[in-house]
């Protein structure tokens, strides 16, 4: 086939939009956030041209203090799927993260989805975390309580230590944050606090940590946490406290990020016998 890659030009935004409006259901975030890959000096944007149209698009993002290569938001047009193009631009990244100098490249997918998961393995990724992610939007009559006591506000200079001296919580020692995944250390933490509020939980069931916001959607906002709890007791009392946040916020729409071994929650939870939406993330590594 006939294709070169390049670096994203402002003048390609059009054409990228176009080809996201069939990427799942028209929900895809690519353009929400494609304008600040051209103005974020940490990021290396590239595009894939056939026959001179521009027909998919991958970023690399420099994360975690120039330590990770992110590798986000590759998209190939529906009408050219399936012919070897997202693996020609997957090398590519990777070759542009060994030029840069990158000690790792990571990246997260949905477990449904398996062209990314087969992209990842095929240039030596491995899977070193997991994630479960939920979304619900509530009613007005919701009847379950649970006691959230023992869940406070944290100032960000406090999460740190709370972290380390929690490590089981955080095995791979990192933070996810919406669809990132960030190394957990003190600029990282800051990042996140500009839009989010971080919670702890301390008390006889366990401990916990968590991180709610406001994020805006192309179809409205949501209110979005990442959970991390020591027992299921800890993590459905947070879940009840993030709820009350979002009731707080306006917000009925709540997208739920947390540790795999409490889905087992959702059917013991009347609240959440029914979930909107729901997937598995993972994340992919290789040491460069
Ligand atoms: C995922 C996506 C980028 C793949 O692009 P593509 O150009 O069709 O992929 P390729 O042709 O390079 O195929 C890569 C591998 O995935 C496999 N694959 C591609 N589409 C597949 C599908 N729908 N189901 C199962 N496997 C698939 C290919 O067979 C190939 O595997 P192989 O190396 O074992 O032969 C494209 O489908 C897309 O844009 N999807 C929507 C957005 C998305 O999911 N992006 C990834 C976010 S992490």
């Amino acid at each position: 086939m006939d294709f070169v890659t390049r670096r994203l030009l402002k003048s390609d935004i059009p054409a990228i939009i176009e080809l996201t409006k069939k990427t799942w259901g028209g929900h895809d975030h690519l353009p929400l956030i494609i304008g600040s890959w051209l103005t974020n000096r940490q990021c290396h944007p590239m595009v894939l041209e056939l026959k001179g149209e521009v027909v998919a698009v991958a970023n690399l993002k420099a994360i975690d203090n120039e330590l990770t290569g992110w590798m986000e938001g590759l998209r190939v047009h529906p009408k050219v799927r399936e012919k070897g193009l997202a693996k020609y631009m997957t090398n590519q990244i990777v070759e542009t993260a060994s030029e840069i100098g990158f000690k790792r490249i990571r990246l997260v997918t949905a477990t449904e989805n398996p062209a990314p998961r087969k992209l990842a393995l095929s240039v030596g990724m491995n899977i070193i975390d997991k994630y479960s992610i939920f979304w619900k939007r509530y009613g007005r009559g919701i009847k379950w309580i649970k006691d959230d006591e023992s869940i406070s506000r944290i100032d960000r200079s406090l999460v740190l230590g709370f972290i380390k001296s929690n490590p089981e919580l955080f095995p791979t020692n990192s933070l996810v944050h919406h669809w990132d995944v960030f190394e957990a250390n003190q600029e990282n933490i800051s990042l996140i606090s500009e839009e989010a509020t971080f919670f702890i939980s301390n008390s006889v069931h366990g401990r916990g940590l968590s991180w709610g916001f406001k994020h805006d959607t192309r179809q409205g906002s949501e209110w979005c946490f990442s959970v991390y709890a020591s027992s299921p007791d800890v993590f459905e009392s947070t879940l009840h406290f993030h709820l009350k946040q979002a009731r707080e916020h306006d917000l009925k729409d709540m997208l739920c990020i947390h540790q795999p071994e409490f889905n087992e929650s959702y059917s013991k939870v009347k609240w959440l016998k029914r979930r909107g939406h729901e997937i598995g993330l993972l994340l992919f590594e290789r040491v460069l």
